[in-house]
This record gives structure tokens, C-alpha cells and sequence, in this order.
């Protein structure tokens, strides 16, 4: 049986009903549409209402998946087809497609040490950049104050992806805060999970964008029904968050803190089991993560590759996280949008190091002894592991 099922944080068979309240409502009343027709507030609203609060934003709004929360966020912030957005090289090829849908073009952020961003492309890159967006990855919340300060000196709208970072939190505050507009994701694989899902956090004025954007271009009065007779409707898709899914998320969301706190105590145990024999690819401020995924670097990239075969083989996780940045995908190398891109901006360390990068999640099902089967087998295969990067 495997200790830990890297796609799931939320298990949904491991959840006791009386832990998902909201869940059994909306079954219940049956009302499975954000627009709820009685008395009980829609679980949009109510997440949508948390999300705000939680990345100390004005407002924000539920969408479809995280993908979707990034173009419209790149849109909202005035992105238009040409324009240049800068992108963490580190993170999951959604990022750079999101900013190709738009037309624009994605130039790589380079790692300066292991899990944060080199800033030299924010004073560097001849010309003009629309955006920046900077990726959290797997639980670990990138320091972002040099980024924020960049970005304010050049009047640069700034994105940050939270889609792996929920919880997380660096030297510079809790991930998503600092940005102008901050996206999550609600996929399978995320720290809160409905299986597809998204949200978008910001200014009142941002998010009234990417609402319009996300919901035929109607415009919401005080959170209302949509209006399409108000002269700012525009043409637009439908990219909403059903009901259900809403509920899913509001359930883990009024739980967060416990499941970080019990993801932290497992990550502490197995650290602990470790010891001083493998090191740790920790972020700048340790404490912060949010307990999701322990990080180790491989010797080589082959060496990741068997490990994480070893560890299969004792019925434990471990994943490679992005084996290949999206510069390095053929969908990319094809396209004029890499075509183009000054030989000083490939982003050398991360294409490097980025394939030695170990994930192994331990989520808050896993009992003590199954933390000790995770670090018997780490240790097991700790020859395939570097201490150094
Ligand atoms: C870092 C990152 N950004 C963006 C996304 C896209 O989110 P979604 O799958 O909800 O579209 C994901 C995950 O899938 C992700 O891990």
C-alpha cells in the first residue's frame, strides 16, 4: 500500500462527514450553482470571502482552475498580445501557457539559490515588462520583498502564483501577499482540492476585471447577480466554480490550520528520523513551509530518476517536481516564443538543478509509522542524494 498518494492532500474517503459541513449542505439543498436561490450564502461567496482576507486582499473571485486564474489575472492586470511577462523558470509549464494564451511573451526569472528568484532579469531585460509572476513551489514560499520593490520602482504589476503555496509563508510574509493579484488553484494535487478549481485575489477594481472576464463580461453589483445591461459588460467566457466545488474547498479552507499544523508535525518527525544523514533542500525561512513536500536534491538526474524508482519500490512517493522547464518542452522550442530569447536570459541553474529537485509529500493522513517507513526508505537510497547544490 502506498504511504502517501502524491495527488491527494484532501482525501475525500478519509474524511469523517461531520468534517465537511458545508459538502452535506449544499448536497442537501441541492443548489449545486454559485448563483444559490435561498437563504444560505453561496460557497463561493464564502470562500471567495476567505481567500480575500487570507492573502490580505480587497476581494477576489472563484474560477475554473488555477490556469484560467492566471490568464485572467494577466488580462486584469492590462497584459495585451506582445508584451513581455516575466516568469519564475522554476514552475509548471501552466504558467508560461497561461501568458502565451494571451499573446504575450514569457521570459524565464533564472533560481539564484535553490527555491528563490534571481532578480537580475527585473533590472537587465532591456525594454519594457507588463508583469512579473513568481511561482511558490510545493509547499515552500519564495521571498519576494526584492521582487515587490522591483516591481514598485518600475511600476510593474506583480503575480504571484500560489497554486503549490497555499500556507506557506517566507522571511517577506505569507505567500500571495505581497502581490497585486494573487492566484491559487483547487486541483487534485493542491493543499485544498475540489479536483479542478481556482481563485483570484486582489483590488476590489482588479478582481472586478477578472470577475467579468470569468462570468459572460457581466458586471456583479455587491456581489449580486450578474447585470449585463451596465455599460462596462464585456464579451467574455463562462469560467466559474461550481457550488459543489466551492463547498469542497470552504470545508478545507475552515480546516487549514489544523491540516498545516499536522502536515508540520509529520515533516518534524521525519526530519527527524533523518537526522544529520541527508540534508534537506529547505527555503529561506524553514518554519514557514507549509509541511505539504520535503525537498532533496539528487546527485544527477539520473540518480532522481532512481530514487524515486527505489522508493516506489518500498511503496513510498517520491517525484521528480518539473523534470524539464518549459523552455526545454518542443510546444515551446517551436514556437517564436523561445525562438527569440537573448542567450542571457536562458535560465542556466534552473535547468540544471531543477531536474535534481526530489519532491516526497507526506500528507496529515500518514500515522507516525508511515512517516518512519518515508525516512527508512530516504535512507535507504540517501547514496543517490547530494548534500550540496
Ligand atoms: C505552480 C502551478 N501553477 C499553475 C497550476 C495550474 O493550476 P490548474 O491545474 O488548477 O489549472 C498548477 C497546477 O496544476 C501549478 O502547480
Amino acid at each position: 500500500m502506498t504511504v502517501v498518494n502524491p495527488h491527494q492532500f484532501f482525501d475525500l474517503s478519509k474524511e469523517s462527514p461531520d468534517s465537511l459541513p458545508y459538502l452535506h449542505t449544499v448536497l442537501k439543498d441541492g443548489q449545486l450553482f454559485r448563483y444559490v436561490e435561498s437563504e444560505r450564502e453561496s460557497a463561493n461567496t464564502a470562500i471567495e470571502r476567505y481567500f480575500a482576507h487570507y492573502f490580505g486582499k480587497e476581494a477576489a473571485v472563484a474560477v475554473s482552475n488555477g490556469t484560467v486564474g492566471l490568464r485572467l489575472a494577466l488580462q486584469a492586470a492590462g497584459v495585451k498580445p506582445g508584451d513581455r511577462v516575466l516568469v519564475s523558470a522554476y514552475s509548471f509549464i501552466a504558467c508560461a501557457m497561461a501568458i502565451a494564451s494571451v499573446g504575450a511573451v514569457p521570459v524565464p526569472m533564472d533560481m539564484s539559490t535553490a527555491l528563490s528568484v534571481d532578480t537580475a532579469a527585473l533590472t537587465e531585460v532591456d525594454g519594457p515588462i507588463a508583469a512579473v509572476m513568481i511561482v511558490h513551489v510545493q509547499g515552500h514560499a519564495v521571498p519576494i520583498g526584492r521582487v515587490r520593490e522591483l516591481c514598485d520602482a518600475r511600476d510593474i504589476p506583480l503575480i504571484e502564483d500560489v497554486c503549490q503555496g497555499t500556507g506557506a509563508s517566507s522571511p517577506d510574509g505569507r505567500a500571495g501577499q505581497l502581490a497585486d493579484i494573487a492566484v491559487t488553484s483547487f486541483q487534485q494535487s493542491k493543499q485544498i482540492s475540489s479536483g479542478e478549481g481556482g481563485l483570484v485575489a486582489g483590488s476590489a477594481e482588479l478582481v472586478e476585471r477578472v470577475y467579468r472576464l470569468s462570468d459572460l463580461g457581466a458586471v456583479r453589483h455587491g456581489g449580486g447577480l450578474p447585470d449585463w445591461d451596465d455599460e462596462r459588460a464585456v464579451m467574455a467566457d463562462n469560467l466559474r466554480l461550481t457550488e459543489l466545488q466551492a463547498a469542497l474547498v470552504k470545508d478545507q479552507a475552515d480546516a487549514l490550520e489544523d491540516t498545516l499544523a499536522r502536515q508540520r508535525a509529520n515533516r518534524t518527525r521525519l526530519r527527524e528520523a533523518l537526522g544529520s544523514q541527508v540534508t534537506v533542500l529547505d527555503s529561506e525561512h524553514p518554519a514557514g513551509d507549509s509541511g505539504s513536500h520535503t525537498l532533496f536534491v539528487a546527485r544527477t538526474a539520473t540518480d532522481a530518476e532512481r530514487f524515486c524508482a527505489a522508493l516506489k519500490a518500498d511503496d513510498v512517493v517520491a517525484r521528480v517536481v518539473w523534470k524539464k522547464t518549459y523552455l526545454e518542452y518542443g510546444v515551446f522550442q517551436r514556437s517564436e516564443l523561445t525562438s527569440g530569447l537573448p542567450s542571457h536570459c536562458w535560465p542556466k541553474v534552473t535547468v540544471a538543478l531543477g531536474r535534481r529537485i526530489l519532491s516526497v509529500p507526506v500528507s496529515k493522513y500518514v500515522a507516525e509509522s508511515g512517516v518512519a517507513r518515508v525516512a527508512e526508505a530516504v535512507l535507504n537510497n540517501r547514496h543517490h542524494l547530494s548534500r550540496e547544490w
